[in-house]
């Protein structure tokens, strides 16, 4: 039997902590959808069409190391507008979203464009503020220099480009609940998160 959970928001809104807790605790697969986006993304900073680096991808090209950078996520947000790109990638994410045994997708869409009968829809969000808060915190973790005014204009520049495409935008799904993680430590985001998903299995 499969049964899909659909989580979307935001960057750094806690979707991936989330998802990955989630598909743990219901002993589901999980796809971190922003990895396909992303990996097509840092393959045009190679100099790669970004139609053709989509046609091609393969799940090694979801392991390169340099994903996580803010360069590849703003070249992600970016191949993200073109509607070629995003039919690209659908096969894949149905795929996993219907595999047996139950799946955890979390992106942007997936409430909405991807699994719109997804059995529980999720929409992660937070102020700005405090997503850029979260993001320049695991950037100086990490050792990088960056300023927090970049990290917060990257990230509103990221959330306005997703949420004003024409293509699959930024949006909660009208059935999903909304968790607003501003004020919640990770234990009771996922707390609110399993809840909402018991309540959906009935
Ligand atoms: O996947 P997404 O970009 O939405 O966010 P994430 O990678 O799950 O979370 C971004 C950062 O916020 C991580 O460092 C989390 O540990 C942190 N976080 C938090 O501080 N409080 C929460 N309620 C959720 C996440
Ligand atoms: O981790 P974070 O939330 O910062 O970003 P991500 O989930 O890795 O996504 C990177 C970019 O890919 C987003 O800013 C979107 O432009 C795009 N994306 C999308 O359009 N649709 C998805 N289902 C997932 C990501």
């Amino acid at each position: 039997m499969s049964f899909t959970i659909a989580i979307d928001g935001p960057a750094a809104a806690g979707k991936g902590t989330i998802s990955k807790a989630v598909a743990a605790h219901f002993g589901f697969a999980h796809l971190d959808t922003g990895l396909l986006y992303r990996a097509v993304g840092a393959k045009t900073l190679d100099g790669t069409d970004a139609i053709a680096a989509a046609q091609a991808l393969v799940a090694e090209d979801l392991e390169a190391d340099n994903l996580r950078s803010p360069e590849v996520a703003q070249a992600a947000s970016r191949v993200a507008v073109i509607a070629e790109v995003r039919a690209a990638l659908e096969d894949f994410q149905r795929a996993f979203a219907r595999r047996a045994g139950g799946a955890v997708l979390d992106g942007r869409d997936i409430g909405t464009v991807i699994c719109p009968n997804a059995e529980a829809k999720l929409f992660v969000t937070a102020s700005a503020e405090v997503r850029a808060e979260r993001r320049f915190k695991e950037l100086v973790d990490k050792g990088l220099e960056t300023r927090f005014e970049t990290v917060l204009a990257d990230v509103k520049e990221r959330d306005a480009r997703d949420r004003d495409r024409a293509e699959a935008p930024m949006v909660a799904a009208k059935d999903a609940t909304v968790i607003d993680t501003s004020a919640l430590s990770i234990d009771d985001a996922i707390a609110a998160a399993v809840s909402a998903i018991e309540a959906a299995r009935g």
